[in-house]
């Protein structure tokens, strides 16, 4: 097992990563209460609850859970009400815990509940998806969908602890650990060459599912994530980082209809689009984004989107989350492993970047 730390100073927390991890001892210094909510989903809870309930009772603590339909259709304010439902109704107080047993939806909408629940109680992530292990358990970020927007409501809630298990990545559908490796290859051409040089000598093994290379690749993605997020928890800065390829995926899984494309599979098409456009910009070589799209292509990801129009598709990106003061900013690559965040591109060759990535 390997451990590392999110430094948040008081708030600091551990990062659990290994295979067949035990629950009971890893999790005990970090459930300060007496009562813990597993909050779970319908396909998650039947392989992996009974683990979780029984080690937790196992010291001595009174265990409830809130197990949700499986969807990010369900990441909404009615469901996000089951889980205040069950807290209530278990009499929970303001010493419980809110366990997340599952992928980014569980792990947005449990942290968002212990964020609101009595003003705010303790909570513990157990990522089940790739994807959450290497991004969304890490960092704080919590929240839910609203019917104009997704995740627009939401609150920094970080957690007491994350529990990464690699065992339980055994079941996760191929489609589901692809989008999990878009997230991983994120991390590489965001800020670490040395690291994009190890997925391209590894690919193919992670695809294969072998243990020791997926909690290698959880680390080296964890840690670039918690850095970040210590230097820059609120998303003043740095942080943004972190959207390589989004604000292009985010166009794509909007036109398309959310839940048509994975957010990873979008993100990979988005992260071509970003090194394209970088090599308009006169920042990456042509062999930099063939080495971008073959990385991706290796991974069992798309590269390349339907067609879309693009007074839609340029619509759609407008409404990021980064645009401020009107002006949208994209995060883009001055080298493979070097990202930058910049208001300083040319709008014509982004256009022929998204155009050149089309099917
Ligand atoms: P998900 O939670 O929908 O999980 C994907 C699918 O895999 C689901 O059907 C789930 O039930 C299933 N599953 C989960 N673990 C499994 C396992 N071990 N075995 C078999 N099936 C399993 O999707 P996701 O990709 O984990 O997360 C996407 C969500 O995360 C989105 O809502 C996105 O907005 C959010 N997100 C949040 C952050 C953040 O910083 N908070 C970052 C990235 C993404
Ligand atoms: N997933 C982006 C972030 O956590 O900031």
């Amino acid at each position: 097992m390997q451990t590392l730390y999110v430094e948040l100073g008081e708030r600091r927390y551990p990062i659990f990563i290994g295979s067949d991890l035990n629950p009971q001892s890893l999790l005990a210094p970090y459930i300060h209460g007496q009562q813990v909510m597993i909050v779970s989903n319908e396909t998650v809870a039947p392989l992996y609850l009974e683990h979780y309930q029984q080690s937790i009772q196992a010291l001595g603590k009174t265990v409830a859970t809130c197990i949700l339909p499986d969807g990010e259709k369900y990441k909404n304010s009615e469901h996000l009400n089951l889980i205040f439902d069950a807290l209530l109704q278990a009499g929970f107080n303001r010493d419980c815990t809110v366990l997340a047993l599952g992928g980014g939806v569980i792990g947005d909408m449990a942290g968002f509940a212990s964020a609101c629940f009595q003003r705010g109680v303790y909570f513990i992530q157990v990522p089940t998806t790739l994807l959450s292990q290497v991004d969304s358990s890490v960092g704080g970020k919590t929240g839910i969908n609203h019917p104009l927007g997704k995740n627009m409501i939401g609150a920094f809630q970080q957690p007491q602890v994350v529990l990464a298990d690699m065992s339980q990545l055994d079941t996760l559908p191929d489609r589901e650990l692809s989008a999990g490796l878009s997230e991983v290859i994120k991390y590489a051409l965001l800020g670490d060459s040395d690291f994009l040089v190890w997925l391209e000598q590894n690919m193919d093994g992670l695809v294969q599912r072998d243990a020791h290379l997926l909690a290698e690749a959880v680390y080296r993605s964890c840690a670039h994530k918690a850095r970040i997020v210590a230097n820059d928890e609120k998303e003043q800065g740095e942080r943004a980082l972190l959207n390589l390829g989004h604000t292009f995926g985010h166009a794509i899984e909007s036109y398309l209809g959310y839940g048509e494309w994975l957010h990873g599979e979008a993100v990979a098409v988005g992260m071509i689009m970003a090194a394209d456009l970088s090599h308009r910009m006169g920042w990456l070589s042509a062999d930099d984004v063939q080495r971008t799209k073959n990385i991706i292509l290796r991974a069992n990801l798309p590269a390349v989107c339907p067609k879309i129009p693009l007074d839609q598709f340029l619509s759609y990106m407008s409404h990021d989350k980064k645009v401020l003061n009107g002006q949208l900013r994209l995060v883009l690559m001055k080298q493979l492993g070097k990202a930058v965040i910049t208001k300083e591109f040319d709008v014509e060759l982004m256009k022929q970047a998204i155009l050149a990535n089309q099917r």
